[in-house]
C-alpha cells in the first residue's frame, strides 16, 4: 500500500495527506465545481495542481506540487507574484458561474462579483520550487478582483503590522506593477485593503460567537489579533499609499 504523509502547512483542512506524487484532500459538495474551474484556468495556462478525480476512499487527488511556503519575498518576487495573479484573475474572467451555484465560500466575498476568483492567493497557499504554483483552491468563488487582490496584498505587502510602512509601500507598489493594475485599481486599493482585512477579523470574531471551527479557535490563538492589528495599520496609512500608488513607482 502506498504511504501517507499528512500535509500540516494549511489551517482549515484536517486530513491532508501527500500519497506519492498526488495529494489527498477531502471530497466536498464543492469540489465537482472547483475542478471544472482549475481546468478552465489551467487550459488557459495557470499553472495550478492539476485535478487527478477520486480515490477509492471518495478523496479528491490532486497533483503535489515540490518545493516550500516562500521565504522572505523581495520586490521581483512580489512582482512576480503581482503577475501570476494577473494571469489568473485573466484566465478566471472567461469562466461562467451563477451566484446560485453552491460555491460556499468561507471567507468573507464582496457584493456584485464579476469572476470567479481562488479568494486566498497568499504566501500559505504558494508552493515556491522550480514552479511558483498558487495551491489550495478549494476556497474559489464568486468575488472581485479588487476584493481578491486586496487581500494577497495584505498577506504578500504586510504580513507584519510593524513594519515600517514606506518598506510596505515598496511592496505594495512591487505587487500592483506585476499585476499591472489600471490607476483605478491602484486608487482603489488601499481603502479596500483596510474593508479586506476588517472583514476578516469581524468573520473570525463571528465564528468565535458561534463556536464555528476551526476559525473560532483560531481567533483567540492568534489569528484575530492579528487581523486587528493589520486592520488598523491598513487604515492608518491607507491615504499615503494610494496617493503613492498612482505615481510610477520605479
Ligand atoms: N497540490 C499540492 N502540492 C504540494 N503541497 C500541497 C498541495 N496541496 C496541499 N499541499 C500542502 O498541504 C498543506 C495543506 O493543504 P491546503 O490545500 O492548503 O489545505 P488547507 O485548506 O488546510 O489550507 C499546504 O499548506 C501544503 O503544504
Ligand atoms: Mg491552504
Amino acid at each position: 500500500m502506498d504511504i501517507e504523509h499528512p500535509l500540516t502547512g494549511g489551517n482549515a483542512t484536517a486530513s491532508v495527506v501527500r500519497v506519492g506524487a498526488t495529494v489527498r484532500k477531502p471530497w466536498t459538495a464543492k469540489t465537482a465545481l472547483v475542478r471544472d474551474f482549475l481546468e478552465h484556468v489551467r487550459a488557459r495556462g495557470v499553472d495550478a495542481p492539476a485535478p487527478l478525480g477520486r480515490d477509492d476512499r471518495g478523496r479528491q487527488i490532486l497533483e503535489f506540487v515540490p518545493g516550500a511556503e516562500p521565504g522572505v519575498l523581495d520586490a521581483d518576487d512580489l512582482h512576480r507574484i503581482g503577475r501570476l495573479i494577473r494571469s489568473i484573475h485573466d484566465a478566471a474572467s472567461s469562466f461562467p458561474f451563477q451566484e446560485t451555484d453552491a460555491w460556499d465560500v468561507l471567507l468573507p466575498a464582496p457584493d456584485e462579483p464579476e469572476l470567479i476568483c481562488h479568494g486566498d492567493l497568499t504566501p500559505w497557499n504558494l508552493i515556491v520550487g522550480e514552479r511558483w504554483v498558487f495551491i489550495d483552491w478549494d476556497g474559489a468563488g464568486p468575488s472581485t478582483r479588487l476584493w481578491d487582490l486586496a487581500y494577497s496584498a495584505s498577506a504578500f505587502a504586510l504580513n507584519d503590522p510593524a513594519q515600517d510602512p514606506e518598506e510596505v509601500r515598496l511592496r505594495l507598489a512591487a505587487l500592483v506593477d506585476g499585476y499591472d493594475a489600471d490607476d483605478r485599481m491602484r486608487a482603489a486599493l488601499p481603502a479596500m485593503m483596510a474593508r479586506r482585512t476588517r472583514a476578516m477579523h469581524r468573520m473570525l470574531e463571528r465564528a468565535h460567537e458561534r463556536g464555528d471551527e476551526p476559525w473560532g479557535s483560531m481567533y483567540v490563538e492568534g489569528h484575530g489579533a492579528h487581523w486587528r492589528a493589520v486592520a488598523e495599520y491598513v487604515s492608518t496609512h491607507e491615504s499615503v499609499w494610494r496617493d503613492s500608488l498612482l505615481r510610477p513607482a520605479r
